[in-house]
């Protein structure tokens, strides 16, 4: 293999989770030479960022790699990484950014408290403050070439662009609690934020949405699961082998198969590289839809830049 003149970076949020963890291991493996990883985590220090590191030592390949706090509930802390970041790539001290991976989300069955900064969790910490992070940084990303990956679910499906405001519960008090949903106002809540990561924003030159399919592995993403939703992964992970021998393995597949995925995508320039609103379902391309509309996109994309100000999402 021949080293390329110029190292590129390859940012993940959620570095520490799961489907973070194997696709950060898969990058290390397979591009030790040609990228650099920004490895953003909610606790650098926690045992599984440690598990992290430990693995990545244990290459041995000569991967580099830096881990980098950012609490996505916090706005604060998210400019502040974005203010790190970007001040590190324009001085040199980390190499040009090639990608941004939006892998971090969070899942929650019972009432949670809004925000410090007076949003719904699931709605900042899995749509506003990514966008903040996206908007704050695209401008680094290497010019023609870089790309944005949302990492998206099948939940969108039970979504709506405007659940969050049309329900009256984008926004409260500080630490207040959110009302209770139940699971499926769980999942709808978890799949508005998720369906509104797809529409394309103004900015990034090149948005692709992954969907890892269903992971049988454990997912920290999620507090309190309801008994039925526990079970019925238990049995999707149960049955998975089966079902993969059936041929239908982008339902239900390990974290390798997506965290490949991504991992192809990403690294591999003529599968990603200047495509927008492709969907990628655990290893297999699936098409090009757009799953949002013009006109929900306009209104999705105002509606941001208006509860977060539009000067604020310059950091
Ligand atoms: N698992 C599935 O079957 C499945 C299916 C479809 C889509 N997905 C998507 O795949 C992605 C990865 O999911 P996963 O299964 O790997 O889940 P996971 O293991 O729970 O990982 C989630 C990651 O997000 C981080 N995170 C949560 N809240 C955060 C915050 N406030 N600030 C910064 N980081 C935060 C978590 O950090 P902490 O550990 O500190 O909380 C963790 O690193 C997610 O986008 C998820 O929606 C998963």
């Amino acid at each position: 293999m021949t080293t390329p003149a110029t190292k590129t970076s390859i940012l993940l949020t959620g570095a520490n989770g799961s489907l973070g963890t194997y696709t950060a291991l898969q990058i290390a493996k397979h591009h030790p030479i040609s990228h650099h990883l920004i490895l953003a985590a909610r606790n650098p220090t926690d045992v599984n960022s440690k598990n992290l590191t430990a693995l990545l030592d244990a290459l041995g390949n000569g991967v580099t790699y830096a881990f980098f706090a950012l609490d996505l509930a916090s706005l604060a802390s998210t400019r502040a990484f974005v203010a790190e970041l970007r001040s590190q790539l324009e001085t040199g001290v980390i190499p040009p950014l090639h990608a941004i991976i939006n892998c971090a989300a969070r899942v929650a069955f019972t009432p949670e408290p809004y925000t410090v900064d007076g949003f719904h969790p699931i709605y900042q910490i899995n749509y506003l403050a990514p966008w903040v992070l996206t908007t704050g940084l695209v401008g680094n990303l290497v010019e023609g070439k870089g790309m944005v990956v949302n990492v998206t679910s099948s939940a969108r499906g039970m979504g709506g662009v405007g659940y969050f405001d049309d329900e009256g519960i984008a926004k409260g008090e500080p630490g207040e609690v959110t009302k209770e949903e139940g699971s499926l106002g769980g999942l709808t809540t978890y799949g508005s934020a998720k369906l509104m990561m797809a529409h394309p924003g103004k900015t990034p030159p090149s948005i692709i949405l992954f969907d890892p399919g269903t992971i049988s592995s454990v997912s920290r993403a999620s507090t309190h699961k309801p008994l039925l939703l526990r079970l019925i992964i238990h049995m999707v992970s149960t049955i998975a082998p089966i079902a993969r021998l059936l041929g239908t393995r982008s339902l239900f597949h390990d974290v390798e198969v997506p965290a490949n995925a991504l991992c192809k995508l990403v690294c591999e320039a003529e599968l990603g590289g200047g495509r927008t609103g492709l969907w990628y379902l655990g290893d297999e391309i699936v098409g090009g839809k757009e799953e949002v509309g013009e006109e929900d996109a306009r209104r999705c994309w105002e509606r941001t830049v208006g509860v977060l100000g539009m000067e604020e999402m310059s950091v």
